[in-house]
């Protein structure tokens, strides 16, 4: 596997120390990093992704040991950590009082989300900051999440001190983010670890849909590439591109040609960037079941085909 020398990761602690940004792996997808314990690095991020922001940030940390003086855990989200940490799943706590984490991070919610990223480039990054790191998607709000470092470099390289190269992402889509500051335990974005496999640990998730103040039942315009996207597709129409999946598929790509949702779900970002181009008129994308990993595949999906922005590009 691609991994940083020392001195890279050394360079990496010192422009976070300096409130700068730094790209890194994770499992999921790459992050954008700053240091979550400084206002003005973490306001840094929203500016440079043009990030809403009433949309709060994750801190990433390198174990659940770490995430202990941040948040306040019940025994479910111990239960959640000892099970799915590290690895791709964000659990949504009450703040506690001394939280050293910005503010800004929250968005104005007396919760913090927290993550324990399975990289191993991430976890050396984290451990050399000493402190959390708050890691969006490394994208411009909106659209694709980068799967590997040179996704990054084209869409944000101007803008971020170091990119951290772990080669391409194994999961591919973003972490779940589970809400357990409330009563029940809620769903506020399917993602690498299955809504089944949460639920057998704490029992049945209720869905919030993603981010705290989406106006309900819109679906929001996001991880959309510039070319309409049309679901359902059992075959490309004149000008479309195909994104396949199984094996009748055939098409421009396949996502998993032997029907395989981890695969398709690695693939998926990379294989919508791929389809991208000028020369096609839309991307047609052949139904993915609605179960384990394709539930976060189905919801990049809808999110990608939902009406856009009437102002240019999202
Ligand atoms: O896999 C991932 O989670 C990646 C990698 C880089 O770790 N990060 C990521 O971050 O996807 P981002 O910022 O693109 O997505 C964070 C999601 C958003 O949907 C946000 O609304 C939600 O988590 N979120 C963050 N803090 C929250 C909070 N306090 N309450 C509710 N939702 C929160
Ligand atoms: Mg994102």
């Amino acid at each position: 596997m691609t991994s940083p020398a020392d001195s890279t990761i050394d360079e990496a602690v010192q422009a976070l120390a300096q409130g700068r940004l730094v790209a890194f792996p994770t499992e999921t997808v790459y992050g954008l990093g700053a240091d979550s314990t400084s206002d003005a690095a973490v306001a840094r991020v929203y500016e440079a992704k043009g990030r809403p922001v009433f949309n709060p940030l994750i801190a990433h940390v390198p174990g659940l040991a770490e995430a202990e003086p941040l948040v306040v855990m019940p025994e479910s989200a111990r239960k959640l950590a000892r099970a799915f940490w590290p690895g791709p799943l964000t659990l949504v706590l009450k703040r506690r009082d001394n939280c050293p984490v910005s503010l800004l991070a929250s968005a104005g919610l007396d919760t913090l989300a927290v993550r324990v990223p399975d990289h191993p480039v991430a976890q050396r990054l984290l451990r050399a900051a000493g402190r959390p790191l708050v890691a969006p998607s490394a994208n411009p709000s909106g659209q694709l999440s980068p799967t590997t470092a040179a996704h990054v470099r084209e869409a944000l390289g101007d803008k971020v001190q170091v990119i951290l190269d772990g080669g391409p992402c194994r999961v591919g889509v973003e972490s779940t983010v589970v809400d357990l500051s409330g009563d029940r335990p809620a769903l506020l974005r399917p993602g690498g670890v299955t809504s089944e496999a949460i639920e057998a640990i704490v029992g049945p998730l209720s869905s919030a849909g993603e981010g705290p103040l989406r106006s309900p039942g819109q679906l929001e315009s996001h991880y959309a590439p510039a070319l309409p996207v049309r679901l359902g597709a059992t075959e490309a129409r004149p000008g479309e591109a195909l994104l396949a999946f199984g094996p009748t598929g055939g098409g421009v790509r396949n996502l998993s040609p032997s029907g395989d949702l981890t695969e398709a779900a690695a693939n998926l970002f990379a294989y919508l960037r791929a389809l991208d181009r000028p020369e096609h008129s839309a991307i047609a994308v052949m139904p993915i079941p609605e179960v384990g990993l394709g539930r976060a595949i189905n919801d990049r999906l809808r999110r990608a085909a939902a009406p856009r922005p009437s102002s240019g590009k999202p």
